[in-house]
């Protein structure tokens, strides 16, 4: 019986007024209670799938009320679910249709835990959801197209489960969306360009995949975007020139593909916030842009096997360097002074790694190099066409563990 019908049903007298008070207070409240209720009955329903061997939902009982027990935040006035914390718990099950019931969510938690079946659609009903980490679990099935509708959504991290089928191309719709991680899946074919329409975007994960096709170039309008991880799927062509128009770029990750073409000669001007550089076993041709040595908050430089070609530019800039890693390419090659880009090294005082072997470097080995960092762990340059002796000043890298010749 609704409201309204029960309110003609009474006698419109003064006396009557009290009642209509006083009834009218008790309907809110039951409807209020009501409300309560759908939360306590979805998370015991959750509690019902779950198997909980660390004991951690314990407190989940009618000793006290819900907004109490472990995992579980509530908002002061209205004593509706606005959390649900249960990251590394132990627990195992699977997260029934139920929790899209629980309409006042903001953040859920269930990362390194051992949850499997779907995803429930029903998330898509949490209106309210800022963040959503599911990462480290073992889901499986495809992602709902309904997460779409979760348009608060700031945090989505997915990593690390057995999700399977294509990115939808709904979720370009979630214009606050400042995380999309979806590493280590088996997540499949095109990355759907509508992500360029992902304007918040800091951080895209998609590593370990087996997405493929070309990267949609619409990436390239994510002016928020720091780090870029693509590694490991089966991309093909080129890396679209727009990506590396991204000034706020701090990581690309490309490695792991079947990427042809070169990389643009004014990166180290385009990429000025860029640390890491990943390019690592693709088809990838050219010289090293001259202008990397702008790019002076450089921390990784991995171009190791591709098919670069030419003189090694000065580094001069990038103190910060920690490793450079160019093995299995054609670099060198042209003259005595191929190994000139070594001195330009000297005052990036973190340099760890310097691995430069099978390519076609000529020359000797300039004497420049007992001045690297004394920070220098491996020092590789084998496999390639390197004469004369090797400097006796080598032996101030005191903490040089490999050195491959
Ligand atoms: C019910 O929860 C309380 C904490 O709220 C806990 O102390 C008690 O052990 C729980 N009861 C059972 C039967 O698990
Ligand atoms: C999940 O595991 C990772 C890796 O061990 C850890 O860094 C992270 O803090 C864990 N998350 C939670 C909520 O415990
Ligand atoms: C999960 O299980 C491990 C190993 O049994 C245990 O050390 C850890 O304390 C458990 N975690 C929780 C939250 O109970
Ligand atoms: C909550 O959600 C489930 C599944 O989506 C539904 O069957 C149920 O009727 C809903 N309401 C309550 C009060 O549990
Ligand atoms: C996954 O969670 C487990 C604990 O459940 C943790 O030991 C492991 O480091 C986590 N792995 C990742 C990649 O977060
Ligand atoms: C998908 O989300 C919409 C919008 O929130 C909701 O109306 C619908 O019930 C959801 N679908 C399922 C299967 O829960
Ligand atoms: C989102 O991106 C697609 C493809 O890039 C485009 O066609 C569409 O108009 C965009 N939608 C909105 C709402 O911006
Ligand atoms: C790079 O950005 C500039 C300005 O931000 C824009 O005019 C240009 O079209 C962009 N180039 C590419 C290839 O996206
Ligand atoms: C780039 O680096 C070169 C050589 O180090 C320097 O002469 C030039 O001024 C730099 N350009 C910019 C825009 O920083
Ligand atoms: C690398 O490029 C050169 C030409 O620049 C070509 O001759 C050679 O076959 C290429 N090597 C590989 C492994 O693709
Ligand atoms: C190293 O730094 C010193 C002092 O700033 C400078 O004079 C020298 O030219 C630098 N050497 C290289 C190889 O950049
Ligand atoms: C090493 O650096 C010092 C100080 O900058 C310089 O005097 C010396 O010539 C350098 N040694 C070599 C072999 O380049």
């Amino acid at each position: 019986m609704d409201l309204a019908y029960r309110y003609q049903l009474l006698p419109m007298s003064f006396s009557c007024l009290t009642t209509i008070v006083l009834l009218l207070g008790s309907v809110l409240a039951l409807v209020k209670d009501g409300r309560d209720e759908i939360d306590r009955l979805a998370l015991l329903e959750f509690k019902a799938r779950i198997a909980d061997p660390s004991g951690v939902l314990r407190s989940w009982n009618d000793s006290s009320h819900f907004c109490d027990w472990d995992g579980v935040t509530c908002g002061r006035k209205h004593r509706r679910v606005t959390i649900l914390d249960l990251g590394s718990k132990n627990l195992s099950g699977v997260v029934p249709p139920h929790i899209g019931n629980l309409s006042f969510l903001r953040g859920v938690d269930l990362e390194n835990n051992s949850f499997h079946a779907k995803i429930p659609p029903q998330v898509g009903r949490l209106l309210r959801l800022q963040m959503l980490f599911l990462n480290n679990n073992s889901f499986s099935g495809e992602i709902p197209s309904n997460l779409s509708y979760c348009s608060n959504m700031l945090f989505l991290d997915l990593g690390f489960n057995m999700l399977k089928g294509n990115l939808p191309t709904e979720l370009g719709s979630l214009s606050k969306l400042q995380q999309l991680i979806l590493q280590v899946n088996s997540l499949m074919g095109n990355i759907p360009p509508s992500i360029g329409n992902l304007s918040s975007l800091q951080v895209f994960a998609t590593s370990t995949n087996n997405f493929g096709g070309t990267i949609p170039e619409t990436l390239g309008q994510l002016r928020n975007l720091k780090r870029l991880s693509l590694s490991e799927n089966k991309f093909v062509n080129t890396i679209p020139i727009s990506i590396f128009n991204i000034s706020a770029l701090a990581w690309l990750g490309v490695a792991e593909n079947q990427l042809e073409g070169g990389l643009p000669g004014d990166l180290g001007f385009t990429l000025p916030n860029i640390k890491i550089i990943n390019t690592w076993h693709n088809h990838l041709t050219g010289p090293i842009p001259k202008s990397i040595s702008n790019a002076s908050n450089l921390e990784m430089i991995q171009i190791n096997q591709n098919n670069f070609t030419g003189k090694v530019p000065s580094l001069s800039k990038i103190r910060g360097l920690y490793r450079f890693n160019s093995v299995s390419n054609n670099l060198g090659g042209e003259q005595s002074t191929d190994l000139d880009f070594l001195c330009s090294l000297t005052n990036s005082t973190k340099l760890k790694f310097l691995e430069i072997s099978d390519n076609a470097f000529r020359g000797l080995i300039p004497d420049c190099i007992s001045n690297l960092s004394t920070t220098l762990f491996m020092f590789g340059l084998a496999y390639n066409h390197i004469s004369g002796t090797s400097p006796s000043g080598i032996g101030s890298l005191i903490n040089l563990e490999i050195l491959q010749m």
